[in-house]
C-alpha cells in the first residue's frame, strides 16, 4: 500500500477533477430553500452526515425518538474499522446503514457519499453534522441555505469568521440550529449554573477550569501512525472520497494521505482539521461558564497568562499538549483554564465552592439537601431546559416541531467557542496575552490576530 509521492500524485491528480468541479459549482446547484417545519403528526426525516465515532453516538439517540426517522446516512468512508477512539469501532456509511436498517426492520435507510446529494433531497427535513470541524461551518451554512434544520456537533466552527457567519446564516434562514454542546442538556451543569447565578454561594469571585490535556495519540495509538505518507486506503471509495473527507482543509503536499491523520485522534491535534483540546473540550466548559456568567450572546475582554508547550516543529500534532491561561471579563472575572486540573469547573464563591462535571455536582454541605424542583424560587436566574424532552437530541426535535429556540442555538454556540478561538490564537502568535473586543467581535489592538481570525478554505470551498 505504502506509495512514492511522485505515484500519488499521479493517481490523485486523476482523481481531482470530479472533486473540484464539484466544489462551487454544484454549490449553486443545490436550491435555496426556506425551512419547513413538519406538523404535529409527521415526522422529521433526518440524514445523518458524518457517521463516525459521535454520528453513530448522536444517530442512537435520534432512532430512540419515535418523531424522527432517520433516512439517510452520508460518510466518504465505506467502512472502515480500527477506528474511534481506542480503535475499537468501525465507521463509515456501510455500518451507519446496517445499524438504521437493523433497529427499522427494513432496508430503507438510503447511503450516499457526498453530502450534497443529502442537501438538495426535498424530503430531508434536518441534518445531524457529526464530520471532523473543518467542515461544520461549510455544510451546516449549506444545509441551512438548503432549508435544513441543523444540529451540528461542537466546536461548531473551526474559527472566528466562520461562527459569524454561521450565526448569521442561521438568523437569516430561521431554521432550527442546535449546536452539540450538550451539558446544557445536563442536569448537573443547568443546578451548578443556576445555584451560582443565583448567589446560592455568595458572589462568585473566580472559576476553575479543567480540560484534558495531550496530543501526540491519546491513548497510544495515533502518534506512531500520524506520520508517513500513504496512498489513502481502499475504504476511501470511489477514490476521491479522500479528497471529500479533506473538502475545504489545505492538501498535504502533492495531496498525500497521512496515514492516520482521519483518525479522531489525530485530526483534532492538526490545526488544518481541528484546535486541539482547547477547543474540543473547550467547547463543552467554556460553554457552561457562558452560561452561568449570563454572558451568552457577549464574551470576554481578554486571554491573559498563556503558558503553553506547542512544539513548533511538530507539523502534524501543532497545537499544545499542555497549556494553561485565563479568560478576563469586563468586570474582572476570572477563570483560570488548564489541563492540570480535573475535568470540570470549580465556581469559588464567598460562601463556597461548587465543582461540576459530568455526573458530578459537589457543593457545600449548606446546599447538599437543595432541591431545585422545590428550592428555586421564583426570583432565582431560571436558565433554559429541555421541555419535555430529556436529551439533547430531543430538545432539538421539539424545537424543529415547535420552531422555540434549542438549549445551544447557534448565535450562543459561537460565542463560546470563540473563547477557544481566541485562546488559540494568543498561543499561535507566541503571545502571553490578547485582548478582546466581544461588541465588534475582533482584536482591538493586533492585526496579526484579525488575520488568523479568518479561517482559509481551499479547493474551492468557500463559505
Ligand atoms: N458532543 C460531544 O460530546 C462530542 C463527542 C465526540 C465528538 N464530538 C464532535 O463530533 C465531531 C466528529 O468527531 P468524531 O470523534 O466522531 O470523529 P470521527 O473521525 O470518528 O468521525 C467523523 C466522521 O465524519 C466523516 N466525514 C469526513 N468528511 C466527511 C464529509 N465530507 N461528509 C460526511 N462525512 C464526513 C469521517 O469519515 C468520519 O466517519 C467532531 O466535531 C467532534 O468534536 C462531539
Amino acid at each position: 500500500m505504502k506509495v512514492s509521492r511522485r505515484s500519488f500524485l499521479k493517481t490523485s491528480a486523476l482523481a481531482l477533477p470530479a472533486v473540484t468541479v464539484g466544489c462551487r459549482s454544484s454549490l449553486s446547484a443545490i436550491e435555496r430553500t426556506p425551512p419547513t417545519r413538519p406538523s404535529a403528526l409527521s415526522r422529521v426525516n433526518l440524514a445523518v452526515i458524518g457517521c463516525g465515532t459521535q454520528g453513530f453516538a448522536n444517530m442512537n439517540g435520534f432512532l430512540q425518538d419515535p418523531r424522527v426517522r432517520v433516512t439517510t446516512v452520508c460518510d466518504p468512508v465505506l467502512s472502515a474499522g480500527r477506528y474511534s477512539y481506542r480503535s475499537e469501532k468501525t465507521c463509515g456509511r456501510a455500518p451507519a446503514k446496517m445499524r438504521v436498517d437493523e433497529f427499522y426492520k427494513n432496508e430503507d435507510c438510503r447511503m450516499v457519499a457526498d453530502f450534497r446529494e443529502v442537501l438538495a433531497d426535498p424530503s430531508v427535513d434536518a441534518v445531524l453534522i457529526a464530520t471532523p470541524d473543518h467542515w461544520h461551518a461549510i455544510q451546516s451554512i449549506m444545509a441551512m441555505k438548503a432549508g435544513k434544520h441543523v444540529y451540528c456537533q461542537k466546536p461548531m466552527s473551526l474559527g472566528i469568521s466562520e461562527g459569524k457567519e454561521m450565526a448569521r446564516v442561521a438568523k437569516e434562514t430561521g431554521v432550527t440550529f442546535q449546536v452539540g454542546s450538550q451539558q446544557r442538556s445536563s442536569s448537573e451543569f443547568r443546578v451548578a449554573a443556576e445555584l451560582v447565578a443565583s448567589g446560592y454561594i455568595g458572589e462568585c469571585m473566580s472559576c476553575e477550569i479543567g480540560l484534558p490535556g495531550g496530543n501526540k495519540g491519546m491513548y497510544g495509538h495515533a502518534n506512531s501512525i500520524c506520520r508517513e505518507l500513504w496512498r489513502a486506503p481502499d475504504y476511501f471509495t470511489p477514490e476521491e472520497m479522500w479528497d471529500m473527507w479533506q473538502g475545504p482543509a489545505q492538501h498535504w503536499e502533492d495531496n498525500s494521505f497521512i496515514q492516520g491523520i482521519h483518525d479522531p485522534m489525530c485530526w483534532r491535534f492538526n490545526s488544518r482539521t481541528g484546535g486541539g483540546m482547547i477547543t474540543d473540550w473547550g467547547a463543552h466548559h467554556l460553554d457552561i461558564l457562558q452560561w452561568t456568567l449570563g454572558m451568552d450572546g457577549s464574551g470576554p475582554v481578554a486571554i491573559e497568562n498563556m503558558v503553553h508547550d506547542r512544539d513548533p516543529d511538530d507539523r502534524i500534532f501543532d497545537w499544545a499538549a499542555n497549556y494553561s491561561f485565563d479568560v478576563v471579563y469586563a468586570n474582572g472575572f476570572r477563570a483560570h483554564v488548564t489541563n492540570k486540573l480535573p475535568n470540570g469547573l470549580k465556581f469559588h464563591g464567598k460562601k463556597g465552592d461548587i465543582f461540576v462535571a459530568r455526573g458530578k455536582l459537589d457543593r457545600p454541605e449548606f446546599l447538599k439537601k437543595w432541591n431545585e424542583k422545590k428550592d428555586l424560587k421564583g426570583r432565582d436566574v431560571h436558565l433554559y431546559r429541555p421541555r419535555g424532552g430529556v436529551s439533547h437530541e430531543m430538545d432539538f426535535i421539539d424545537a424543529v416541531f415547535s420552531g422555540g429556540r434549542t438549549a445551544c442555538p447557534c448565535s450562543v454556540g459561537h460565542r463560546s467557542i470563540t473563547i477557544a478561538h481566541i485562546a488559540n490564537i494568543c498561543e499561535r502568535l507566541g503571545l502571553s496575552s490578547l485582548k478582546w473586543d466581544p461588541v465588534a467581535e475582533r482584536f482591538p489592538d493586533n492585526a496579526d490576530a484579525n488575520r488568523l481570525a479568518v479561517v482559509p478554505h481551499y479547493n474551492g470551498w468557500t463559505i
